[in-house]
């Protein structure tokens, strides 16, 4: 049976000037690189200065992605931007960056599921792109969360960067098969409960302020590692695929032991895993489409290899995506 498969056809990033090592963070917060890399693998973020809003960061992983695609903003006809620090209430981070590509067309939008951002724009994006409702998407994930941190605490601003990635999706046929290239399977989840546990003090509703993230991080660590299995067997049944199918893994990049622990939990080789939170930080829905930038880039994923992809964010939201490169 003929099916329409959203493949990916270029992965691009953006990544702010300024490179800030721990070494460097224990000139202001009272910290340690010893500790930070021990509790997350993080060495280093890169953190935007005021010139390097989430849009231009969003615009150039996104104007990368389309010259990797060998395509113009023309060729889009959809763009959704997973952010959760857009440069404005509004209008969307998504239409700014359409306006700064040249896209005059299509339809471009925001997409708010904090760390799990990206799993759910590729999954929407899919639905557009499997429907017939629109041809070519750009995914982007950008952020930067320098912005909210309290940089007053130090359990939570040693862990986040600024950044963006992007993907461009095209609508393909497939035979409907575990073969074809594309996006096999995605399976979304939300529990509002656990609000307290992450989130942002503030907003236009509420204080009217911007706010600062506060995070209990031992209960996030807790839920991120219990909880990633159900979205991802989901995902696993849907396409009828086990772990051991996989080529790649390219989850959150939150923090080296949540991913370890994952992986090994679900039974994925440590060779498998994709890493960049070393050097990058937890960039929220930037992490993903960054890492697989990288991992495209030099050279590990390639046409044809079976990738998984999966976040768990604020709210909680948490997601899963099988896709065929
Ligand atoms: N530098 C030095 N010491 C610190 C720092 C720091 N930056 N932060 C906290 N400490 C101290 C604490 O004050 C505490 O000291 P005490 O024992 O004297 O009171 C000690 O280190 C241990 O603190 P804990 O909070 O218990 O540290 P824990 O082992 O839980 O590690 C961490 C903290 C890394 C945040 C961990 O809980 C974690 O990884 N949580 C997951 C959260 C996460 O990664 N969230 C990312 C955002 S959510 C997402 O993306 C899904």
């Amino acid at each position: 049976m003929t099916v329409l498969r959203s493949v990916v056809v270029g992965t691009g990033s953006a990544l702010p000037a300024r490179c800030v090592t721990n070494d460097e963070l224990t000139r202001t917060v009272d910290t340690s690189d010893e500790w930070i890399v021990q509790r997350t693998g993080i060495r280093q973020r890169y953190l935007a200065d005021a010139s390097e809003t989430t849009s231009v960061l969003g615009t150039r992983a996104a104007q990368a992605a389309l010259d990797a695609a060998g395509l113009t903003a023309a060729d889009i006809d959809l763009l959704i931007c997973a952010t959760s620090t857009p440069d404005h209430t509004f209008p969307s981070t998504a239409t700014q960056i359409q306006a700064a590509l040249g896209m005059q067309g299509g339809v471009a939008f925001d997409l708010q599921a904090v760390c799990a951002g990206f799993v759910y724009a590729v999954t929407t994006a899919d639905k557009f792109l499997s429907t017939g409702s629109a041809k070519r998407a750009l995914v982007v994930g950008a952020e930067t969360f320098s912005r909210i941190l309290d940089w007053e605490d130090r359990t939570t601003c040693v862990l986040f960067g600024d950044g963006a990635g992007a993907i461009v999706l095209e609508a393909r046929d497939g035979e409907g098969t575990t073969a074809d290239r594309g996006v096999l399977s995605a399976s979304l989840r939300s529990d509002g409960r656990h609000r307290e546990k992450l989130y942002v003090d503030g907003g236009p509703g509420s204080t009217g302020t911007t706010g600062h993230l506060r995070m209990t991080g031992k209960e996030v660590f807790r839920f991120a590692v219990g909880s990633v299995t159900d979205v991802i067997a989901d995902a696993f049944r849907v396409a009828g695929i086990v772990a051991n199918d996989l080529d790649w893994f390219v989850p959150h990049q939150a923090n080296r032991r949540i991913i370890e622990a994952s992986a090994d939990k679900l039974g994925i080789a440590r060779e498998k895993v994709v890493l960049t939170v070393d050097r990058h930080g937890n960039t929220s829905a930037a992490s993903i489409p960054l890492a697989l930038d990288v991992a495209c880039r030099d050279g590990r994923i390639r046409a044809g290899d079976l990738v998984m992809i999966e976040a768990i964010g604020g709210g909680f939201t948490w997601g899963a995506a099988l896709i065929r490169w």
